[in-house]
This record gives C-alpha cells, sequence and structure tokens, in this order.
C-alpha cells in the first residue's frame, strides 16, 4: 500500500513517525474514517466539517483545506486502486523532541497520516446478518463529540463483547445507551419510529446518522430524537447502527434477548437501501 504521511506519497514500510509524537505518547491527536464506494468518496464535506470541528475544539492547527484533503484522498485511491473500503486520517500534535505533557509551541510542525483500507462495505454479510451486541458501561471521557484517538476504553468494549459471545457492544451511561463502541444505535419502536440519541458531548456526531436522518425525513421515515434503556433496546421491533465503516447494520439481539424474529427488521432494512442508493 501507498500511504501518506506530511506532503508525501510513500509505500507503508517506509512511512515513519517519531516516539515522541503526540499521537503515540498522549492520544493528542483526531482521525476521520470516509468510506468508498465504487472508488468515490462518501459524503466527504461531512468529515471535512467535522474533522476541522475537533481541531477547533483541541486548538489543533490544520493547514490543509477542504480542497487539499479531498485531493490527498482521491490520489490514494488512485494510488492503491481502491474500489470499496474506507480512507483513515489522523491529525498529531506533531512532536517536540521529548514527552512533555503541554503543548509544544503552536509552530511545531503536526502529524498528519492517511491510508486506505480496502474491505466490502455494500455486500458485507452483518448487512443481511445483523450483529449480536451487549451492553456495557461508557467509561470514555466527557468530549466523545471530538473525534480524538483515545481508543482504548472502545477496545476494551469490543473485547469484553467478544468475550462474552457478542459482536458488538452497546455504552450504557446513567441508565440510558449512548452509542455503540464505533457507531451510532437506533431503535424502532412498535409504531415504526426510529429513536436515537440527540446530539450532545456524550456522543460523537455520526456523518452517517446525518445523512440518515435527512433521508428518512424525504422518505416519511419518522425519528424521534430521545434518550433510550437498555431494556427499551431489548424490546424494541427493530435495532440498528449507523457508521462509515457500516452504514447500516442490523442488530438481531441485545443482551442474549432476541430483537423481533431475530432477522433485520424491514426499516432497518429500508433504511439501508435508501442509503445505498445515495452512495452508489
Ligand atoms: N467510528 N460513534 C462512535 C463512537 C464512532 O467511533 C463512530 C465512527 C460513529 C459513527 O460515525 P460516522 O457515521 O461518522 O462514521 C459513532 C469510525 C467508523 C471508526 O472509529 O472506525
Amino acid at each position: 500500500r501507498t500511504v501518506y504521511l506530511n506532503g508525501e506519497y510513500v509505500p507503508e514500510e517506509e512511512a515513519k513517525i517519531s516516539v515522541f509524537d503526540r499521537g503515540f505518547l498522549f492520544a493528542d491527536a483526531v482521525y476521520e474514517v470516509t468510506a468508498v464506494v465504487n472508488g468515490k468518496l462518501v459524503d466527504f464535506a461531512g468529515h471535512f466539517a467535522r474533522l476541522a470541528r475537533s481541531c477547533r475544539e483541541l486548538g489543533l492547527s490544520l493547514t490543509l483545506s477542504e480542497n487539499d484533503l479531498r485531493e490527498i484522498h482521491q490520489r490514494l485511491i488512485a494510488e492503491n486502486d481502491l474500489t470499496e473500503g474506507g480512507i483513515y486520517l489522523q491529525l498529531t500534535r506533531g512532536n517536540s523532541g521529548d514527552r512533555d505533557f503541554h503543548f509544544p509551541p503552536s509552530q511545531t510542525p503536526t502529524t498528519l497520516v492517511l491510508f486506505t483500507q480496502s474491505r466490502a462495505v455494500v455486500d458485507h454479510p452483518a448487512a443481511s446478518k445483523g450483529i449480536r451486541v451487549v451492553t456495557c458501561p461508557d467509561i470514555r471521557w466527557q468530549r466523545r463529540d471530538i473525534k480524538t484517538v483515545q481508543l482504548l476504553a472502545p477496545c476494551l468494549a469490543k473485547a469484553w463483547a467478544e468475550a462474552n459471545g457478542a459482536d458488538d457492544a452497546f455504552l450504557v451511561e446513567d441508565g440510558f445507551i449512548t452509542e455503540g463502541s464505533s457507531c451510532n444505535c437506533y431503535i424502532v419502536t412498535a409504531d415504526k419510529t426510529i429513536v436515537t440519541r440527540p446530539l450532545s458531548n456524550n456522543i460523537l456526531h455520526g456523518i452517517t446518522r446525518k445523512a440518515l436522518l435527512r433521508l428518512g425525513e424525504e422518505h416519511g421515515i419518522t425519528f424521534e430524537e430521545r434518550l433510550f434503556t437498555p431494556e427499551e433496546a431489548r424490546r424494541a421491533s427493530e435495532v440498528f447502527i449507523s457508521s462509515a465503516t457500516t452504514f447500516v447494520w442490523p442488530v438481531v439481539s441485545v443482551d442474549g434477548q432476541q430483537i423481533g424474529d431475530g432477522k433485520a427488521g424491514e426499516i432497518t432494512k429500508l433504511l439501508r437501501s435508501i442509503y445505498l442508493e445515495m452512495v452508489e
């Protein structure tokens, strides 16, 4: 694979970063994952806007424009013949040549890395088969709206899910589901309303979520933004998740409790097909 590092396109094994990089030492870094379908970026403008916001919130300087970054993404797609999968971008606060908690001087160069990941998105088996989730406490920090690389808590949640015979975890805080370990969560009630948690600092403002709310409205699908509990999820007609890596995946069990008939629900399938229509 050819990867991007600070202005250069290099073979992955030649891309080297300092051991003092603050992304490595302090998770002082932000990231984005943009989906690629048919060699094209999905909702790049949305991902750029969120990246710019994450940088603003952390005082990280983003020197490249939306167009500069789009071109880097497109060049990597071309260099690696990527037709389907995603592009990972990470921007760190660089390094000051030692380990120091204090931010380095503002003119210190940042570290920007991008790489491609080839994988099935449109025909991923989980999109039809669904996934099993378990709930666990949300132990993350209080600015989950900023897309930082502090991902140990979600890694622990996924490991815990796996150890409990599930594919992923839904995180719970004060008795309510916040989001999945790396996705936004939805339940469908008996009257076919889709319920999802409102935006706040407690969840990542998903780019896929935003598109689904817009597409839902255009297609007469009712969304309600409110908190919901694990118990409501276990009793829901349908449960599903969204992210740039999954788009929309059905959830077929929550904490071992089967959802509906244990297969992908109608609204979930409809929403996924509407989303795919937009990206393909
Ligand atoms: N994760 N919530 C969390 C905690 C996430 O990590 C993600 C995405 C989402 C969905 O956001 P979006 O629709 O913009 O991808 C919600 C990415 C895919 C990842 O970490 O790989």
